[in-house]
């Protein structure tokens, strides 16, 4: 079956969401297959954002990852994929449609990254190697 891995950033578990976003990931239909809090390492972010290295926010975008735990999900469903973005909405939560994730439970905070509360892969390629990434092969 379809899978994808979706991260609550450490905004979202800093304020307690955690239990909020499992809970639309559930009620949406998708079954959790893993779940694990940990501390991401600079080495294993350097592998998650390797499309963004050089970018602006790329600096800023890995000290914020490291600012505090995070939660890796492995969420399953067909058509889990989109379907997680979806929830999620928009990169900019300023803009995100009300109803998502980003657009019910964030805002711009005037930091140098856009504190958005999730990640989610965006392509069976990307969800198979961040899988790997974040829960091993
Ligand atoms: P993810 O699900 O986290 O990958 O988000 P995304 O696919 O909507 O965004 P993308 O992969 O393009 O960027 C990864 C992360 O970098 C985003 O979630 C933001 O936290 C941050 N980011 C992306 N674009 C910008 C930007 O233009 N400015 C700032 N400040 N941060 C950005
Ligand atoms: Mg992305």
């Amino acid at each position: 079956t379809e899978r994808t891995l979706i991260l609550v950033k450490p905004d979202g578990v800093k304020r307690g969401l955690t239990g909020q976003i499992l809970a639309r990931i559930e009620a949406k239909g998708y079954a959790i297959a893993k779940l694990q809090q940990l501390e991401a390492t600079r080495e294993l972010l350097a592998e998650h954002y390797a499309e963004h290295e050089g970018k602006p926010f790329y600096k800023p975008l890995v000290e914020f990852m490291l600012s505090g735990p995070v939660v890796a999900i492995v969420a399953e469903g067909q058509g889990v994929i989109p379907g997680f973005r979806s929830l999620a909405g928009t990169t900019d939560p300023t803009t995100a449609a009300p109803g998502t994730i980003r657009g019910d439970f964030g805002r711009d905070w005037g930091l140098k990254v856009q504190q958005n509360l999730v990640h989610g892969s965006d392509s069976v390629e990307s969800a198979e190697r961040e899988i790997g990434i974040w829960f091993g092969k």
